[in-house]
């Protein structure tokens, strides 16, 4: 029998489960029904810093149907598994306000909330130390930076190369901290069946939580399952095991009832991680032509004292462009505040702020063009470590996303097209974000009816890859998309890589790949049905070639800029991105709006305000802390360029998670810049700020000057 079968990969897909997302079917961790079920409501610290004195559990046990309440005294021991977020409720150290220090258990929710409102707690408050600043006494070199990589680099002569460069660009840039808020808040129910610990947790890959909480709580990994179908959006919040699960299998134990405990919104800007606040010098020199000849950044961001996160800011620049003199530094202070995180391109998000926009100052300093200063600096081999990329179609990016806004007609003169109030201007920005594979297993069944299943502990934050990995299975099972089921989400499936660092679809199609080509071997050679194959591709990935491997994307961005009240308007932002093969255009447009609409957010809107005295971000829910609505997103265009890349992994795919959101906010300020005539080197781009010239703002960023000065050549 002969059939023409449709190929699965690049084909726009509807979301496999998105009637059931729709129809409210699709069940998260919060909505597991369980007999018995108790609920769990979390105290925070009202102090940043000092000791619990006394917590008065007898006065919430009084309380109506509170079952428990556990504490710092109460709380069942966990064991040290290397990561000291996880050590909850183990001692009364007090680290930053907001800091769970108690967990009220009772029959009803509204009864746990009461119960935990009035619980007594008792501190002996030290003075804190929670702001950052390029001058912190504690400021240090990290060993390393997130995930692995070198705190440092040095290549060539900085300082004598910018000396006797004629066109320096010296500029400082600050990012202010900022909070993921996915809008499923992090959310547990949990129960112990027969000395097995059940977890329904939103994570974003149940693989990493099950390992932790057997580590965490002494089980063999057998005694341990995490489920983890359908999860509301991570963004790096939910890439390492959080209170939730910890905390509801802690009072399960204890209770002997099934747990469910959900984070508030205002517990999510303490709980569970966000961005630092980023602080940035970068200097550049080039030559009269625009050719770089020194790149020298430098970054200040801030860790808590539970434990070291050294946000990779500076990384950037050891991707992006050529130049024969080359540091990169990274400084970070461990203060009285709640552990930073990753958060969606994390330190290359605020790392290109920076360096976009001082090559927007290159540009306009040395008179060039920022599109063609861009692909002038365009490195044939990676800048710092001299590898050669797998593939890199910047330039690419760069001309059809030019080609496509329009670019070519663009008046480069700063602060002369006015609408009316309205200054109009446009900006580009480039992006990059690595393209990495991590080991991971999968099985694939061919069973009795002809159908098949595959399963992988996947995580589907909202991406589409549950879909995504349909699509590749049934390519290589050479069946219809629909004889094809992936089965996702559950620790049982075995150890996968998470939904993180753009990393989850690269990874996870490898293994399903392998698995079914294995079974297909089985089928070829005569297996009979029902009959499963397994892959693990630790091994395959441990003799790869040596190199650099990375997506790259450039932004366009237009804006408008109301001359009364510094209200900034993007009025158009186009994305072009060149990440390998996409399977799935339909969920890739998504997940790619999805970032430039955060990179908007970020240039414009976001920003975490610290209250000093109190030692916290005062700003903790949708009223104060500002996201886009649709109102403030125009259609926004995300395209890509095709790219064939045989050294990543046997689908061909870089993950495009991250580099969208990448250059969105530099391709935005730099636009503002076209606009006004006033760079914008603080964000996000507030119009308090833009009536005062970019100058100074809060005093969370006083101690960085606007500007140090730039050098042009006379012309
Ligand atoms: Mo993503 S911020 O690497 O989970």
């Amino acid at each position: 029998m002969t059939t023409t079968l449709e190929q699965s990969v690049g084909a726009p897909v509807a979301r496999i489960e998105g009637v059931a997302k729709v129809c409210g079917q699709a069940r998260y961790a919060a909505e597991y029904p369980l007999p018995g079920l108790a609920y769990g409501s979390v105290v925070a610290s009202r102090i940043a810093r000092g000791r619990i004195r006394r917590v008065d559990a007898d006065a919430a046990l009084g309380m109506p149907g509170v079952l428990a309440v556990l504490d710092y005294r109460s709380a069942p021991r966990l064991r040290d598994i290397g990561d000291n977020e996880a050590m909850q409720f183990q001692d009364d150290v007090v680290h930053y306000r907001g800091q769970a220090v108690a967990l009220v258990v009772a029959q009803t929710l509204e009864q746990a909330r009461a119960a935990a409102d009035a619980l007594p707690v008792e501190y002996d408050a030290e003075p804190h130390d929670v702001l950052l600043s390029a001058s912190h006494p504690k400021l240090y070199r990290p060993d390393h930076v997130n995930p692995a990589d070198e705190a440092d680099t040095l290549k060539g002569d900085v300082e004598a190369a910018l000396a006797r460069s004629p066109v320096i660009v010296d500029s400082e840039y600050s990012t202010p901290a900022e909070h993921n808020n996915p809008m499923e808040p992090h959310a547990a129910t949990v129960y112990w069946d027969a000395g097995r610990l059940i977890a329904y947790d939103s994570n974003q890959g149940a693989a990493r939580i099950h390992q932790a909480l057997a580590g965490l709580f002494g089980l063999e990994p057998s005694a341990v399952q995490v489920l983890s179908e359908h999860v509301g959006g991570g963004f790096g919040a939910k890439g390492a095991i959080r209170l939730p699960v910890i905390a509801a299998a802690m009072a399960a134990l204890v209770t002997g009832r099934p747990v469910r405990v959900v984070l508030t919104r205002q517990q999510l800007f303490s709980m569970v991680g966000y961005r630092t606040p980023t602080l940035h010098r970068v200097r550049l020199g080039a030559d009269a032509d625009g050719t770089l000849v020194a790149v020298d950044h430098l970054v200040c961001t801030q860790t808590s004292t539970v434990l070291e996160f050294a946000e990779q800011a500076a990384v950037y620049a050891r991707v992006m462009y050529a130049t024969p003199n080359l540091r990169t530094r990274h400084r970070i202070a461990a203060l009285d505040v709640p552990t930073p995180r990753w958060m969606r391109g994390p330190g290359e998000a605020p790392g290109a702020f920076a360096i976009e926009s001082a090559m927007d100052e290159l540009a306009a300093a040395a008179g060039i063009d920022p599109v063609e200063l861009r692909i002038r600096n365009d490195p044939d081999v990676t800048p710092d470590s001299g590898l050669p990329f797998s593939s890199r179609s910047v330039v690419e990016c760069l001309r059809k996303g030019a080609g496509q806004f329009g670019w070519a007609s663009r008046d480069p003169r700063p602060g002369v097209r006015r609408d009316g109030r309205w200054l109009v201007g446009s900006g580009v920005a480039s992006g990059t974000y690595p393209a990495n594979t991590a080991p991971s297993t999968a099985s694939a069944t061919a069973e009795a009816d002809g159908s098949y299943t595959v399963r992988i502990t996947a995580s589907d934050v909202g991406t589409g890859a549950r879909t995504a990995l349909t699509q590749v299975a049934a390519d290589e099972l050479r069946v219809p998309l629909d004889r094809v089921k992936v089965l996702i989400g559950n620790s049982d499936y075995g150890p996968a890589m998470i939904a993180a660092g753009s990393m989850g679809t690269a990874s996870w199609s490898f293994a399903v790949v392998s698995a079914c080509r294995a079974l297909t071997g089985l089928l070829d050679a005569g297996a009979q049905r029902p009959v499963e194959a397994r892959s693990n591709t630790a091994g395959e990935l441990g003799g790869r070639a040596k190199l650099a491997r990375y997506s790259f994307g450039a932004q366009f961005a237009e804006v408008r800029v109301d001359t009364d009240t510094g209200e900034v308007r993007v009025s158009r932002l186009l994305g072009v991105f060149a990440a390998g093969r996409i399977v799935n255009p339909r969920t890739a447009r998504s997940q790619l709006i999805g970032g430039m609409t955060w990179g908007l957010s970020m240039a414009l809107l976001e920003e975490s305000v610290l209250d000093q005295a109190y030692g916290d971000y005062a700003n903790h829910d949708f009223a104060g802390y500002h996201i886009p609505v649709h109102a403030d997103v125009p259609p926004i265009e995300a395209d890509w360029v095709d790219e064939a890349d045989d050294q990543l992994n046997p689908s061909g795919v870089k993950g495009i998670g991250e580099v969208c959101i990448v250059g969105s906010a530099a391709a935005i300020a730099n636009a503002v810049w076209h606009a006004t005539g006033i760079r914008q080197r603080q964000l996000p781009i507030r119009p308090d700020r833009v009536l005062m010239g970019g100058g100074p703002g809060l005093p969370d960023t006083a101690d960085i000057s606007p500007v140090r000065g730039t050098r042009s050549p006379a012309r």
